[in-house]
């Protein structure tokens, strides 16, 4: 080993370490800052030095090193300005995003091994490379379909797959039988790396394209944690530490979240993958609905409502983000803890359209942790809830998920219905992600307060000190 290698082994090593260190401190919403700076580091570091092994090494030629630097100037503003615009609403498009350039990106450098191959490659770069561009592959395809669906691109929401089963069935195990053929017959490896490639792309499309509604959270999930398996095979097949150990993590933790997402919606995760829940075709209730009529109250009679309780349970969900009415809720929280009311926030797993996305939009308003209660603490205290207010959530309330047969069938929800009075803030008639009615809003117990959460918060809080004064 040359100087240059040992250098760069020690320096993919310490962004390795860094790597760990990061996503130790992303414990905690607290710390998560400090991690993300911590393997940002690392991985400027590992980009660095790739760059000098090639250029100092001389692996590549002067064009290739103007090329290098143009792509790395080119993808550092493409991500700096992608992740200084988007809202935070839109967050999981941008991370389907960046999981299609990764997996797209280990698939390539996968590929470029086996091709670029002086003599047969062995039979261990054969599987890893192989495996790195059938997961990428699948992974890119996949990841530029949920972006789409999460961005409510038409088109997609609404495209299905005749038998799609059977399209699972048939082209997953085509990509397998092309990933065997590399490995027996690697004099042939241009053909079937390349007929791999295609096909996992297939398939990815087919993976992704039946699956929709309330499962998309876990899909994205799953995605993530192909996208680092994928860089950890192509960082196999290169020897590359920083990319094994980087990969690694993110596959890990893909799954770990894929998992506990698939608990927490109360799906087996095979059936996730295999499609069927949240689509056209097993949402016989898409557009029929509940009957009946919604009662309307405004801000006054609400505020009237939350002053004489002794109990209320606020319910965030995706439409306070949209809205960024987070402090308004905090706000109007400490108002009436001040008066002696008992204010807890209910958190649903997958409100919102992240991980975690009403504990990070909650405490950027600096709602104390222990006032955030998950959803198996939060149900049993509903019944004893004079008052549950719903701040723009919507399928994570909806009692439809407690009978077969629509998109959110099977999903454990929050029971707002079980409290005393439930008010519902949101704009309009407009529907929850599921695009399905909500039962809720015609249950007897039920008031609706339309308008955007802001503002009606805003008008709410100035009710309740007007009473309180
Ligand atoms: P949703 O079901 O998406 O409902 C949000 C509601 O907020 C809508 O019905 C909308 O009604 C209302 N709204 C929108 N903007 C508003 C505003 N400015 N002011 C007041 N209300 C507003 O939200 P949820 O209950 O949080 O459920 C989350 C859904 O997203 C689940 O189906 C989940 O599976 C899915 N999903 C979650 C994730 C993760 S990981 N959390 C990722 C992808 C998808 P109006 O239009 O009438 O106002």
């Amino acid at each position: 080993m040359n100087t240059l290698d040992l250098v760069s082994w020690f320096v993919y090593l310490t962004a390795s370490v860094l790597f760990v260190v990061g996503l130790h401190f992303m414990n905690s919403p607290k710390t998560a800052r400090t991690g993300n700076r911590i393997s940002a580091v690392g991985m400027i570091a590992a980009i660095v030095m790739a760059f000098v092994h090639l250029a100092v090494g001389g692996f590549v030629s002067s064009v290739a090193v103007v090329v290098l630097i143009a792509g790395i100037v080119l993808g550092a503003v493409a991500g700096v300005v992608s992740a200084v615009r988007v809202k935070m609403t839109d967050m999981p498009q941008l991370v389907s995003i960046f999981n299609t350039v990764g997996g797209g990106a280990a698939a390539l450098v996968a590929l470029n091994d086996i091709l670029s191959s002086r003599g047969e490659p062995s039979m261990v770069v054969l599987i890893t490379a192989g495996l790195g561009i059938l997961i990428g592959s699948v992974t890119f395809s996949g990841s530029l379909i949920a972006a789409g669906k999460l961005q409510g691109v038409g088109f997609l929401r609404r495209l299905s797959l005749p038998q799609r089963g059977i399209w699972n069935v048939i082209v997953a195990v085509l990509t397998i039988a092309s990933f065997v053929m590399l490995c027996v017959q690697p004099d042939r490896r241009v053909l079937w790396s390349i007929l791999t490639a295609v096909l996992a792309l297939v398939y990815g499309l087919v993976f992704v394209i039946p699956i929709g509604g309330a499962d998309m959270p876990v899909v994205i999930s799953v995605l993530n944690a192909c996208t680092g398996t994928a860089v950890a095979m192509s960082g196999l097949a290169i020897g590359n530490v920083a990319l094994i150990v980087a990969g690694a993590l993110v596959g890990a933790a893909g799954v770990t979240l894929s998992l506990l997402m698939a608990k927490a919606m109360n799906r087996p995760l095979h059936t996730v993958l295999a499609g069927g829940f949240g689509t056209s075709e097993s949402s016989s209730s898409q557009g029929a609905g509940p009957e009946g009529t919604m009662r309307e109250g405004s801000a006054d009679d609400l505020a009237v409502q939350l002053v004489y309780a002794s109990k209320v349970i606020f319910v965030p969900g995706f439409g306070l983000a949209q809205a960024q009415a987070q402090r308004e809720l905090a706000d109007l929280g400490e108002i009436l803890k001040s008066h002696g009311v008992e204010v807890l926030y209910a958190i649903h797993p997958v409100a919102g359209r992240m991980p975690g996305h009403m504990n990070v939009l909650l405490a950027e308003a600096n709602v104390p942790y222990e006032e955030l209660i998950d959803l198996d603490d939060i149900n049993p205290q509903f019944p004893s809830a004079d008052v549950a207010l719903v701040v723009g959530a919507n399928d994570v309330t909806n009692p439809a998920a407690r009978k077969p047969g629509s998109a959110v069938s099977g999903m454990p929800i929050l029971d707002v219905d079980k409290a005393q009075h439930v008010v519902v803030m949101k704009r309009g008639r407009g529907r929850g992600y599921a695009g399905i009615e909500n039962e809720l809003y015609f249950r007897d117990n039920t008031q609706m307060v339309f308008g955007d959460a802001k503002s009606s918060l805003q008008a709410v809080i100035a009710a309740v000190k007007d009473l309180l004064a």
